[in-house]
């Protein structure tokens, strides 16, 4: 359904305490945590992968984890990542050479299916697989690192989806925040990844509470 979820973006949490670290972004009233996977190829930076949620999984046994993959040949770590305990996948239509083969692995593994685009990537390449994935990204910065300014230009593709699809899930991830979410929520995006803007805030339970209002208005 199209209903608001809100995800921090912890990679640019405290990595030394990512278990409180995670406790503490669910309890400021998030619905699922986003957690940056990356491996230096498909993206110009490395973070953590599949190991770090085995670890995490006991300590937050009921946290929904998306696994946002910048990573080339997606379709390799899904087995890995689902029995880490991953629940939402979702990959890079440019880092594969078969999507129904990603799908089709990923659903095989029991976890939700999440099919993202590059701000460069025309919005026209997903349009085959709508309904067989669980939630689009849109990016809206080029992926590899936190903090970096939202890419206005990107809202169309959001439109273009909203416009054909009442009820698809549409994520927005990078550079969101209380400053841009006004445009997400025009254009028609229900889903949000926010990193430094709940991450670096001090309150960030009026951060998570503030955009939640003008996605749902
Ligand atoms: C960028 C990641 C985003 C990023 C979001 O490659 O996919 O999830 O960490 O962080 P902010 O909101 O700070 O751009
Ligand atoms: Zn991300």
């Amino acid at each position: 359904g199209s209903s608001c979820r809100i995800a921090p973006s912890i990679l640019n949490a405290d990595l030394s305490s990512l278990t409180s670290e995670c406790q503490r972004f669910m309890e400021c009233g998030s619905d699922f945590l986003h957690l940056d996977v990356m491996d230096g190829h498909f993206v110009p930076n490395l973070t953590f992968g599949h190991p770090v949620v085995k670890c995490l999984r006991p300590k937050l046994p009921n946290v929904c984890f998306e696994m946002h993959m910048m990573v080339q040949d997606p379709e390799k770590w899904v087995d890995p990542v689902a029995d880490a305990g991953g629940n939402l996948y979702s990959f890079h239509y440019e880092a594969t050479k078969d999507v129904d083969l990603c799908i089709r692995k990923i659903k095989e593994a029991g976890m939700k299916v999440g099919l993202g685009i590059n701000p460069p990537t025309d919005v026209n390449v997903v349009l085959p697989y709508i309904d067989k994935v669980d939630l689009i990204l849109i990016m809206t910065v080029n992926p590899g690192f936190g903090g970096q300014k939202f890419m206005p230009e990107c809202m169309s593709k959001v439109e273009t989806l909203r416009e054909k699809y009442k009820n698809l899930d549409i994520e927005v991830d990078g550079g969101v925040g209380p400053d841009t979410i006004q445009q997400c929520a025009d254009a028609g995006a229900n889903v949000i990844v926010s990193g430094s803007a709940i991450i670096k805030n001090e309150n960030p339970t009026e951060v998570v509470k503030y955009m939640r209002r003008v996605i749902d208005e």
